[in-house]
């Protein structure tokens, strides 16, 4: 941290888990951004009690672009000593906020914040959220979002530096009985506007119904009837993103703009 700057935000909560976070890594790995960037520095922002998350995001990013950098910030001092025994090349921790310190002040190609805002009131999003944008590259992309704790529940939005861009929901599939499990890990910007009225609810209506039409797809697999309910949402008219390869892992995709708060 550069001295006399201000840490933005507070310490919360510091769970975490092996392996939670595989839906988002995986997702981001696939983000043209990476691949693009001169610079491929990317910042876990709120990592949490352990440095599980940014050495997994490390592992998994360097695998499509050799080179990545993951920055892991917290606003935790206890939390930055115990994660720094485990830097190695490419992966580093430091001490910060929503002002998203980097090595040499550099700006990120990708900031990952997740179950960070969760904790926080939803009429902070916003400034974090454009405290956070202030940092990217100009082609940068914020993905900011909210999971269970075995992460097969989960749910993000990415934004540019104009704005929120897309929602994303990437579901474990086995056994799932309704799509609108989702409804308890939405990200802070949408939670409390699950209810009749709202943009957000129509979706998970309607995604639940096209869920259940789909069900006896069921005998070629969860992601065929996912698949299935994908198109039927689309068909409704969602601006749904992506294709086939995708949504078989249980992801949709849509515009932000379609479930933005009304
Ligand atoms: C629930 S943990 C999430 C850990 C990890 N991201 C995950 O999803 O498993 C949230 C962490 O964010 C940290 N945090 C909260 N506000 C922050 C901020 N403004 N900047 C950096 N870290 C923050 C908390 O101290 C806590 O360790």
């Amino acid at each position: 941290m550069v001295r006399g700057t201000r840490v933005e935000g507070r310490i919360t909560r510091g769970t975490t888990n092996t392996n939670r976070l595989r839906r988002i890594d995986r997702w981001i790995a696939a983000q043209p951004v990476l691949r693009r960037a001169d610079d491929p520095l990317v910042v876990d922002l709120g990592y949490g009690a352990s440095a599980t998350t940014p050495l997994e995001l490390h592992a998994r990013l360097a695998r499509v672009r050799p080179g990545v950098e993951v920055v892991g910030v917290e606003i935790d001092p206890e939390r930055v000593r115990i994660a720094s025994a485990r830097a190695r090349p490419g992966v580093s921790f430091r001490l910060g906020g929503f002002e998203t310190p980097t090595p040499d002040g550099r700006p990120a190609a990708i900031i990952r914040a997740f179950n960070v805002l969760r904790q926080y009131d939803e009429g902070e999003v916003a400034a974090a959220w454009q405290r956070m944008l202030g940092r990217l590259q100009p082609d940068g992309l914020l993905v900011e979002g909210t999971c269970d704790e075995i992460g097969r529940v989960c749910s993000w939005i990415a934004l540019g530096p104009e704005g929120a861009r897309t929602l994303t929901i990437s579901l474990r599939l086995a056994e799932l009985e309704a799509p609108s499990i989702v409804a308890e890990r939405l990200p802070k910007a949408l939670i409390h506007r699950n209810v009749p009225g709202e943009r957000i609810h129509a979706l998970l209506v309607d995604l639940d119904r096209e869920w259940a039409r789909a069900a006896p797809l069921s005998t070629y697999g969860p992601s065929q009837r996912w698949i299935s309910a994908v198109e039927g949402i689309r068909a409704a008219g969602w601006p749904v993103r992506d294709g086939r390869t995708r949504w078989r892992l249980g992801e949709l995709t849509v515009d932000f703009s379609a479930v933005a708060p009304s």
